[in-house]
């Protein structure tokens, strides 16, 4: 293993330089960024080694960075972009709603207009309201489970990212013990339990022991790697929150108008009771996220019928329901529900991409796993192919791989995020030969790894 290890670092550095010799121009930047931006980045994960790529332009499946290197683009602004990047139909009608006002700060048509439709396709969704962030969709969708349950404890899922809010933001990275932050206080979170996923009587521990008033998880395991339901779990997980009078979050920023125009609720069948969105709800513009439910559970928001403070429970934001936004996510995801051809088109794809992964791997005797479902995609280099976030670090049997790929798959011209846990959020419009060129790369670099000593 030794040798191994030995072999993967001598071959980053050797490919570490060649990135670094075409993309000069980006190197410089980032120096630059470093005096004003904390790690000279603007998010953290967007960070990989040794410097990323500054990204110049961005359109459909592609992005060019400042030096001019094109790449194919796999992680498509975070998985917002499910029809692409810039599309044009949305471009057009993103200039002609900027007449309306940027912003307006009112009531107006266009968000009712979207979230009329989005009660049509959503299941279970009959209210809704628009956020500013995924983060802050799960904020509200959290305290109005507690508010409807009049209880305290919420569960999720080890390795599950709800975005940066004091409750969720635990256990998110292995080993899952330690503060994800400094600066947050154990009191904001003790009463959030963590269970595996994948794992049904783990949860029915936690639910039986707690007042539990809230499930939340991922129906597909995003920054984890996009680690997939096993069969049946879904139903399962709906079953004994049922049993004992929880409520099921689905966070489908990710899975959301991406499995399904309804998402993972119509591609598995199983509904929650409460439904988080983000990224594409906006249809690929910022400042976006969404919660929605039955009436029942978000008629707590109502001011008029719930006039005390302590009964009814909060929402709001200055940017909330943006004109713009809105306009270009009801053109986005009405595209996608008038075209259910796009999804037959892209899940295929990708799960012909998953089935053709695992035979390159078995023929050259590498061990590593496809994950996934839909267009979502993980490779984990692991002894067997990992249930839940705990496995896909647990079984691993190199510290350097996943990052050999991330640098080998920039030179030859594809690019996602994810050097740690390689994952794929692509749109829905990659075309079969650029999953067939993301194949022989893969397959070149298992070769190029097969043949070190271990
Ligand atoms: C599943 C999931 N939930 C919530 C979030 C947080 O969303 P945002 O970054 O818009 O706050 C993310 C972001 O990546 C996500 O993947």
């Amino acid at each position: 293993m030794a040798g191994l290890e030995k072999g993967l670092e001598e071959l980053i550095a050797k490919w570490e330089s060649e990135y670094t010799a075409r993309t000069k121009k980006s190197r410089e930047l980032f120096n630059k960024a470093l005096k004003v931006f904390p790690g000279g980045v603007t998010y953290s994960i967007r960070f990989y080694s040794p410097y990323p790529a500054f990204i110049a332009r961005a359109k459909g499946t592609r992005v060019w960075d400042v030096d001019g290197n094109e790449y194919i683009d796999l992680w498509m602004g975070h998985g917002a972009h499910l029809m692409g990047h810039s599309p044009s139909f949305i471009v057009g009608a993103v200039k002609e709603a900027l007449e309306i006002g940027t912003h307006l700060g009112y009531e107006h048509p266009y968000a009712l207009e979207y979230v009329e439709f989005l009660a049509k396709i959503l299941p279970g969704v009959e209210m809704l309201r628009f956020t500013n962030s995924g983060t802050e969709a799960n904020m509200y969708a959290v305290r109005l489970a507690r508010a409807y349950t009049k209880r305290k404890y919420i569960v999720k899922m080890e390795g599950g990212w709800h975005g940066g809010l004091d409750i969720l933001h635990v256990g998110v990275t292995y080993p899952y013990t330690q503060p994800e932050s400094a600066g947050l206080i154990e009191e904001a979170y003790k009463y959030t339990l963590l269970v595996p996923f994948n794992d049904v009587e783990a949860l029915e521990r936690a639910l039986k022991a707690h007042d539990v008033a809230a499930v939340i998880l991922e129906p597909v395991m995003g920054a984890a790697g996009c680690v997939e339901p096993e069969k049946g779990y879904l139903r399962e997980v709906r079953r004994v929150v049922d049993e004992h009078g929880s409520l099921l979050i689905f966070d489908e920023v990710i899975t959301g108008f991406r499995l399904a125009p309804g998402g993972a609720q119509e591609y598995y069948g199983v509904k929650a009771d409460i439904v988080v969105y983000g990224k594409a709800i906006g249809g690929g513009l910022g400042g976006v996220g969404a919660f929605g439910a039955r009436s029942d559970v978000m008629e707590l928001i109502d001011h008029v019928k719930y006039p005390r403070t302590d009964i009814r429970v909060f929402h709001g934001g200055t940017f909330s329901a943006n004109p713009v936004v809105v306009k270009a996510g009801y053109l986005l995801v009405k595209h996608l529900a008038e075209n259910p051809g796009i999804y037959s088109a892209s899940n295929n794809l990708w799960s012909d991409f998953r089935r053709r992964v695992e035979k390159i791997c078995s023929e050259h005797s590498v061990e590593c796993w496809p994950s996934g479902d839909g267009s979502l995609s993980g490779v984990h280099f692991t002894r067997r192919k990992p249930r839940n976030a705990r496995e896909v670090f647990e079984l691993r049997w190199s510290r350097l791989v996943e990052r050999a790929l991330h640098v080998y798959s920039r030179l030859k011209g594809i690019l996602y995020i994810g050097e740690k846990v390689p994952h794929f959020m692509p749109s829905l419009i990659h075309e079969k030969d650029e999953v067939d060129y993301l194949l022989s790369v893969f397959s070149e670099f298992v070769e190029i790894i097969s043949g070190l000593s271990k």
